[in-house]
């Protein structure tokens, strides 16, 4: 943290020395680079996906003329299927630097279920979302619960996406490409056939929506409430922690 003194001009002497005790706050150096740059890519992927997918789900009027004149729908697809190839490339980047990046950027994959400290710890996190309790106490990467749920509302359900989605893109490629040897091959048996794996994965898009939105909400409430940086963490990959 920078030292430097705060001009005396325009501030009261008690104003300086609240400035002096921010002074001592200590950063920690939390989320690395290509975590936090695998964040705001993947967020410009879903959003695009979902505003995408919507209009794929439930398409706009037909505009009078030539369809190869505007190509709308042609547009619309073209931007799904190229943000999902993105997202499913960053995962995969991201899934490697779980392996050579520091211990948080595996705390999204690995949950110790086996510890009991764990769940006493996520019962405490719950309770204190729920206004039922004063915080359980401070952690420097994700807490318990924001753990549980990455892996489960972003990680299993990014992949779930990406095989569903893969698989309907496959139909489309054709017998002999590769998405559809790699995942139409056994995604759409799985499944029963084409119209439930555009179900399936439609209702997908809907359990990200919700998670994202309660994601969104615990990380503004925790920045305000949590008394440490949230979402500034996310961009500077610094966490402050406050008094
Ligand atoms: C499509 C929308 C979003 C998705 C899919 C998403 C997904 C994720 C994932 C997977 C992580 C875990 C990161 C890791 O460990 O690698 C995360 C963390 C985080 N996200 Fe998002 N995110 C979204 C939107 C946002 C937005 C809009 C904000 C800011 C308001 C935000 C703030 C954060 C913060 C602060 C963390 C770190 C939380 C902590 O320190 O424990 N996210 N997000
Ligand atoms: C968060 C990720 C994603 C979301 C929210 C999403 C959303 C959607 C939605 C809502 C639909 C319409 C389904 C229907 O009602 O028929 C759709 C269709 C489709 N999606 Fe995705 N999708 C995602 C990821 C992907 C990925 C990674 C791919 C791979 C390329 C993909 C490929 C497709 C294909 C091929 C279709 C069918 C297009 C058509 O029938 O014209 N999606 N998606």
């Amino acid at each position: 943290m920078s030292s430097t003194p705060l001009l005396s001009t325009g501030s009261t002497p008690e104003e300086q020395e609240l400035a002096r005790q921010g002074q001592a706050i200590r950063s920690v150096y939390v989320y690395e680079a290509p975590v936090r740059i695998w964040h705001w890519v993947n967020v410009f992927c879903i959003v695009t996906l979902c505003v995408t997918g919507y209009f794929i789900g439930s398409p706009l009027p037909t505009l009078p003329g030539e369809p190869s004149d505007h190509f709308l729908m042609g547009y619309i697809r073209f931007a799904h299927f190229t943000s999902g190839y993105v997202m499913a490339i960053a995962l995969l980047g991201r899934i490697y630097w779980g392996f050579v990046g520091n211990h948080h950027a595996r705390e999204m994959f690995s949950i110790p279920l086996h510890r009991k400290e764990y769940w006493t710890e996520l019962l405490g996190m719950i309770k204190w979302y729920a206004f039922l309790s004063k915080r359980p106490g401070r952690y420097v990467g994700h807490n318990p619960l924001a753990r549980a749920g990455m892996l489960l509302g972003f990680f299993v359900c990014g992949l779930f996406m990406i095989c569903t989605g893969f698989a309907l893109y496959g139909e489309g490629a054709g017998h002999g490409s590769w998405a559809n040897t790699l995942f139409s091959s056994w995604v759409i048996p799985l499944f029963g056939q084409s119209q439930d794996v555009h179900t399936w994965h439609h209702f997908g898009m809907w359990a990200m929506i919700i998670f994202i939105i309660v994601h969104i909400y615990a990380a503004v409430r925790e920045d305000i409430m949590g008394r440490q940086s949230i979402i500034s963490t996310m961009v500077s990959g610094y966490r402050t922690f406050k008094d």
